[in-house]
């Protein structure tokens, strides 16, 4: 139990909200801005409960602790004044070196990580920011995963409640973990070996989990197919034998593949059958028997949870098998569930957002979900439900 927006009261109090403006920029050119415009509902929703001052901060990238100028938030702050079509003051200066803010109604803070007390959590660094406002509200779900000053430690000071987006996540991923409308069937794909453990906890959820990405490279090493040059994870090939054995009848690989001479944009590549590889070559993306065969375990889908490329989907010889199965996934009637990261670009980058039932902020976040583990930033705001109850 935590609190929402509509439990507190934000008349005439300053509020701080801690949004995950951490976007993609090319040569400081935000490149996807999903993130802040997934943000304005909260803002607009706290602006109209009167709220006296609202101070926005995040982090971006991982400037460790320097102040970086190219991972300051001044992008952020142009297009958020775009988007919102208000003032916004932006304030340059560290936290830590801030004596006073103005009194300008919303302000944004320069990127917390120039600061090394958010990273290392420092009580110190979580009062300061406690200090500029009298509720705090967490909507950074991509950052919820992270037991960071501005996520979890804020949270000792003053009262915080959820706002909607990060509201939105939890009950979206929530209900797919805890109660999917059957059949559910997941596709884990990228490279990440810590996705084995969202394998793990969907294994016994799932009709059908299918393995995608290098991820499959591995699974397939492990069950002795000679995938020649093909990147993998050799720390995860006996867990991957492990989950090979607990769900053999559940877990879905490639049957054939688009293989390259190099991992290059523009490698020569052919289609080819596992067994034909190459030598030296590399698995790059899925052939058509095996995007036949998704579409098949797919079809009848009512939930469908999906995290990880399933290609080398950024160089568009191998963008197919991602793109075809995000199309086939847009075509169905069921709630579709693309869990961030890599998966999300994906859907953005082919045009296919609008078409998911849900497309999460959060990468790392959303997986840590997945794979059942509590988000530290989620139970901050219990333990502040618990503190506060009583006052409120
Ligand atoms: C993300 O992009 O996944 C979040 O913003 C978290 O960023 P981090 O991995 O740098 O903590």
């Amino acid at each position: 139990m935590f609190f929402k927006l509509d439990d507190l009261s934000f008349e005439n109090k300053k509020v701080l909200m801690r949004c995950d403006y951490n976007v993609p920029l090319n040569n400081g050119k935000i490149t996807d801005d999903s993130r802040i415009k997934k943000t304005l509902a909260t803002i607009n929703c706290i602006l109209e409960k009167n709220a006296k001052q609202l101070i926005l901060c995040s982090h971006l990238g991982k400037p460790k602790g320097e102040i970086k100028p190219e991972f300051s938030l001044k992008p952020v702050h142009e297009r958020l004044k775009e988007l919102l079509d208000k003032e916004i003051y932006f304030e340059s200066k560290p936290v830590m070196k801030i004596s006073s803010l103005p009194e300008d109604r919303i302000i944004l803070l320069e990127n917390l990580r120039f600061d090394k007390g958010e990273e290392d959590n420092n009580n110190g660094f979580a009062g300061k920011l406690a200090g500029f406002a009298d509720v705090f509200v967490l909507d950074a779900f991509g950052a919820a995963h992270r037991a960071h000053a501005s996520v979890t430690g804020i949270q000792e000071f003053i009262p915080a409640c959820a706002g909607l987006l990060m509201q939105k996540e939890i009950e979206v991923l929530g209900s797919v973990i805890d109660n999917p409308e059957k059949p559910f069937n997941a596709i884990i794909g990228g490279a990440k070996a810590d996705k084995i453990d969202v394998i793990k906890n969907l294994l016994p959820k799932v009709d059908y989990l299918i393995i995608a990405g290098i991820l499959a490279n591995t699974f397939l090493k492990a069950k002795g197919i000679d995938i020649k040059g093909s990147r993998y994870d050799e720390e995860a090939l006996s867990v991957a034998n492990e989950i090979l054995d607990i769900g053999k009848d559940k877990i879905i690989l490639p049957t054939d593949a688009v293989a390259a001479e190099s991992f290059n944009e523009n490698a020569e590549s052919k289609a080819v059958e596992l067994n034909e590889i190459p030598e030296k070559w590399l698995i790059m993306d899925i052939g058509l028997k095996t995007l036949e065969l998704y579409k098949d375990i797919l079809k009848d889908s009512k939930t469908i949870a999906w995290g990880g490329p399933i290609g080398v989907f950024e160089w568009d010889k191998f963008a197919q098998g991602t793109k075809q199965v995000g199309e086939f996934i847009a075509s169905l009637n069921c709630k579709s569930v693309i869990c961030g990261g890599d998966s999300g670009a994906a859907v953005v980058k082919f045009g296919l957002e609008e078409k998911m039932a849900h497309v999460s902020t959060g990468g790392g976040a959303s997986l840590e979900m997945l794979s059942g583990k509590k988000l530290p930033g989620i139970e901050a705001l219990e333990k502040n439900y618990e503190k506060f109850k009583d006052n409120n």
